[in-house]
């Protein structure tokens, strides 16, 4: 039986009469752009996450960009974040002329060390940017508290923890702003690319709205250069219905990693490591193991999918090499050279799991 990474068919088939109907009201309609499905989908996703504001933009690139815009960062600031992580959390923060400061990873949870962002700041820093990995909250309340005794944003990446908690708040409330990607692979995913900010700023949420629709807060007038970055109504309306959905999804997905860990663990295999201050949504399931090519080719040999996230640090990678010459994160290194991802979503079958652990199994 082949085991994809992610199967998206499932999810689809299972919501379908919702979903093709939201999708037919929205063709009637003919109203694409900035519409009542898009107004009514930032509602009720601001109620979830338990925040005054949410604005739909076109992806979790952009949520990332338009924040750091909208926060005013730029040339001369620095931004520290995690060197383990998709291009996209640095990407956004040089694209505003900004410099990322990547700094260690914790061993364990593989997000952003509180430590190691402490011993990065410098009179230039503005802003923390932590990535909430694989779904697992960073350590928000200490990252918060720094940020507040040092005058400095806290701008979460939550492209990976849509539905994800921390103490008692959602991933996404803890920061000044909250970025999310409803990439279609991810926990909340539309039929598409879309992304959304969360904040409860108000000044905030005002500019994005104005920087989301080419500078514009009146048609045809324009106060400053903005971009074309609106999560259209066909991607809202589908996300409208899955939404309603989002904690089973998560639930499912938990359970799946549960399996996972507790028939993992019986072979002695390093397994996940949950941080209790929060609840982990399991967009990726991720092993450390030394043995990581012979794995991955059993797994492959036998028609199950995996893959690794990430296997260079930002720090490492090409187009930061000029900026990160004298930077050594031993940490995301060795980290780099040891995760291996395996399938998990929340239609996934016990008996699949069963399959891909048995394989491992087979191939040590
Ligand atoms: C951690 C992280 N940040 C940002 C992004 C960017 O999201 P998008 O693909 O919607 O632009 C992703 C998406 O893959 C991600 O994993």
């Amino acid at each position: 039986m082949q085991i994809p990474m992610v199967d998206l068919g499932i999810q689809y088939r299972q919501l379908q009469v919702d979903i093709d109907l939201a999708i037919a009201g929205v063709l009637a309609s003919t109203q694409f752009i900035l519409g009542p499905q898009g107004k009514a989908f930032e509602e009720e996703i601001a109620e979830y996450l338990g925040v005054r504001h949410a604005i739909g933009v076109a992806s979790g690139t952009d949520a990332l960009l338009l924040a750091l815009r909208a926060a005013g960062l730029g040339k001369g600031d620095e931004i520290i974040t995690t060197a383990f992580t998709f291009i996209a959390t640095a990407e956004a923060i040089s694209a505003v002329g900004a410099t990322p400061v990547f700094v260690d990873i914790d061993a364990q949870t593989f997000n952003i060390d509180v430590q190691e962002v402490e011993r990065a700041i410098t009179s230039k820093t503005k802003a923390i940017l932590p990535v909430h990995l694989f779904g697992q909250p960073a350590d928000l309340a200490p990252l918060k508290a720094l940020c507040d005794s040092r005058g400095l944003l806290l701008i979460e990446d939550c492209a990976q923890s849509c539905g994800a908690r921390y103490g008692d708040r959602m991933t996404g409330s803890w920061g000044d702003l909250g970025c999310f990607s409803f990439f279609p692979s991810k926990n909340l995913g539309c039929f598409g690319d879309g992304g959304l900010i969360a904040t409860d700023n108000d000044a905030f949420a005002e500019e994005i709205r104005v920087l989301r629709n080419h500078g514009s807060r009146e048609r045809y007038h324009h106060h400053v250069i903005g971009v074309n970055s609106r999560l259209d109504e066909l991607q809202a309306a589908i996300l409208r219905v899955k939404l309603q959905h989002l904690d089973r999804f998560n639930q499912q997905r938990y359970d799946n990693a549960q399996l996972y860990s507790r028939l993992l663990t019986a072979l002695g295999i390093e397994v996940p490591f949950e941080d209790r201050r929060g609840i982990h949504v399991y967009h990726q399931y991720t092993l450390l193991t030394d043995q990581r090519e012979v794995v991955q080719k059993s797994l492959m040999a036998a028609g199950i999918a995996s893959a690794i996230y990430y296997p260079i640090p930002l720090h490492r990678q090409e187009v930061f090499l000029d900026i990160c010459q004298d930077v050594s994160l031993p940490i995301s290194e060795l980290t780099a050279t040891r995760v291996i991802s395996l399938p998990i979503y929340p239609e996934l079958t016990h008996t699949q799991i069963e399959q891909v652990v048995t394989t491992i199994a087979g191939s040590l």
